[in-house]
């Protein structure tokens, strides 16, 4: 096995962290280690063997581990692991409830859809980019017959979202696909076009560190409509002092993009047509 494979399958013993693709946690182990190339030579000369027991070698997992949680960790709440099981009984409500993002926002989804939809008109396509829990509460968007692609960083949540889809007669996929690599390349150029595109919930992660990234995104999705939302609350649950994303609307300025700001208790929503 080669060392970053180690380093991942080492990682990926913490359950929590265990549904995130493989090659997302691999290059997040590459970005560390190559900014760090010492450490990169300590691990590659040492006897793979006895690596678990070196201190440096721990720190390290937990230094990515804990990159993970940021990432995809951190949203996981009650019942998270019995997905599965509220699945096959139908209980989409608990699924939305086991991620932070959808729990905060259950209550409030017909309303969304609704306000949204006044604004983009019905979507018979809808692209979820960093989906998390989110197709579950396709109930509440009143739409019939739909294309909806999902992506996200897990194969395990994919895996669940292709079922719900499947069960639900849902003309839906959800795959895996890593927003970041938009800073290297156009990801949507063999796509379809969408009539709407959600990124919920995304630009505000710790690992989008400039707003370029959200920028990049927003103007290469492949739709005119593009529905950005931000939590007003911190990931430990205290109001923000300032919600409002002014960046998004001075860029829709700058961009000539229409924008609509939907307001919400614990989200801000901006509507954007380009
Ligand atoms: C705050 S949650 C929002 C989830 C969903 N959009 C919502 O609002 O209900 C952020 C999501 O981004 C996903 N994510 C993190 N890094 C990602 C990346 N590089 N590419 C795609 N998705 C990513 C996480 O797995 C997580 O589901």
């Amino acid at each position: 096995m080669d060392l970053i494979d180690k380093i991942a399958t080492d990682v990926k013993k913490k359950k929590e962290l265990s549904a995130i693709s493989c090659e997302f946690i691999k290059k997040t182990i590459k970005s560390h280690l190559s900014s760090d190339s010492k450490l990169k030579k300590f691990f590659e000369n040492h006897e793979s063997k006895t690596l678990n027991r070196s201190s440096r070698y721990k720190e390290f997992i937990k230094r990515i581990r804990a990159e993970l949680r940021k990432v995809y960790g951190v949203y996981a709440k009650e019942n998270f692991e019995k997905r599965e099981e509220l699945l096959n009984k139908g209980d989409y409500d608990s699924i939305l409830k086991s991620h932070l993002s959808t729990k905060e926002r259950i209550n409030i989804y017909p309303k969304l859809y609704k306000e949204i939809w006044k604004i983009t008109g019905k979507p018979k396509s809808i692209l979820d980019l960093a989906c998390g829990m989110n197709p579950f509460s396709f109930k509440y968007m009143g739409l019939k017959k739909i294309k909806y692609l999902a992506v996200d960083i897990s194969k395990e949540d994919a895996k669940l979202i292709n079922k719900f889809f499947k069960k639900e007669g849902i003309d839906g996929q959800a795959k895996i696909m890593d927003l970041l690599e938009i800073k290297k390349r156009d990801l949507f150029e063999n796509f379809p076009n969408f009539d709407v595109v959600f990124l919920f919930k995304f630009l505000d992660t710790s690992i989008i560190k400039s707003k370029k990234v959200g920028e990049q995104l927003i103007k290469n999705v492949p739709s005119k409509r593009v529905v950005v939302s931000f939590s007003k609350k911190t990931i430990g649950q205290k109001e923000m002092k300032k919600a409002n994303r002014e960046w998004v609307l001075k860029m829709c300025e700058r961009l000539g993009y229409e924008v609509k700001t939907l307001n919400f208790q614990n989200e801000i929503f901006y509507v954007i047509k380009k």
